[in-house]
């Protein structure tokens, strides 16, 4: 039977994973499987993508991927820098809802006017305006302090990135906690500045965009 060979499969090949089953991403091996072209057509559109009707910027493989992640390590407590139109932060509420956890969610933008009406008086959502250079205006050590762990910090606006690292991880970290930096495989942006319609002179002069 078919579907019983690929259930002892499935088995088979996550069990041994556990043990390491968190690689420090210094120690990933930098590669996609995806070619170029692959990349090109699956996230081409992906600005238009929608959750409930609300924009969700998130790649094909993210949608697939966050939901399992999220019901690994059933985070307490979920920070999202980049809140863009709301819609991942009604995503993240939602599966964390499903899973059946309480999760405190957390997301921060420079600019929430961006944020649809329809999602910005959810009560499982804490929106909050603030600057990513300054981190710790908005995240602030008693805040934190607060925070259940374990703690899902996704990192979606690429600025101050390696700043907003060093602060989470001065003011609070612990082991269990999970970072997820977006957008991390060059061709992502190679295939989305293209688009000259959304991205102006600011994207294409960011370098930390850029992975410089
Ligand atoms: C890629 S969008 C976020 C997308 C959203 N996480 C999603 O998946 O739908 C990036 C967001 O970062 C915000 N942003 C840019 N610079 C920022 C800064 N200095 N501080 C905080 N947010 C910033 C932008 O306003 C924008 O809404």
């Amino acid at each position: 039977m078919v579907y019983k060979t690929a259930l002892e499969l499935a088995k088979y090949k996550s069990e041994p994973l556990r043990t390491d089953r968190f690689v420090k991403i210094s120690e990933r091996e930098d590669r996609s499987d995806l070619p170029e072209a692959a990349c090109k057509n699956l996230l081409k559109n992906h600005w238009l993508q929608t959750w409930k009707g609300i924009l969700l910027a998130k790649g094909m493989t993210e949608i697939t991927l966050y939901p399992m992640l999220l019901h690994e390590l059933q985070p307490k407590t979920i920070i999202e820098i980049g809140t863009f139109n709301g819609g991942s932060a009604l995503w993240f509420a939602d599966i964390m809802e499903m899973l059946g956890t309480e999760t405190r969610i957390y997301s921060m933008d420079i600019d929430l006017s961006m944020v649809d009406e329809k999602v910005k008086h959810d009560p499982r959502i804490q929106f909050v305006q603030g600057d990513c250079n300054h981190i710790e205006s908005t995240f602030t050590p008693e805040l934190l302090s607060t925070l259940p762990h374990p703690w899902f910090l996704t990192e979606d606006a690429h600025i101050n990135s390696v700043g907003i690292l060093e602060y989470f991880h001065q003011n609070g970290f612990q082991k269990g906690d999970y970072v997820v930096i977006e957008d991390t495989n060059p061709l992502s942006w190679k295939i989305e500045m293209l688009d000259e319609e959304i991205w102006g002179e600011e994207y294409y002069e960011n370098q930390e965009m850029l992975g410089q």
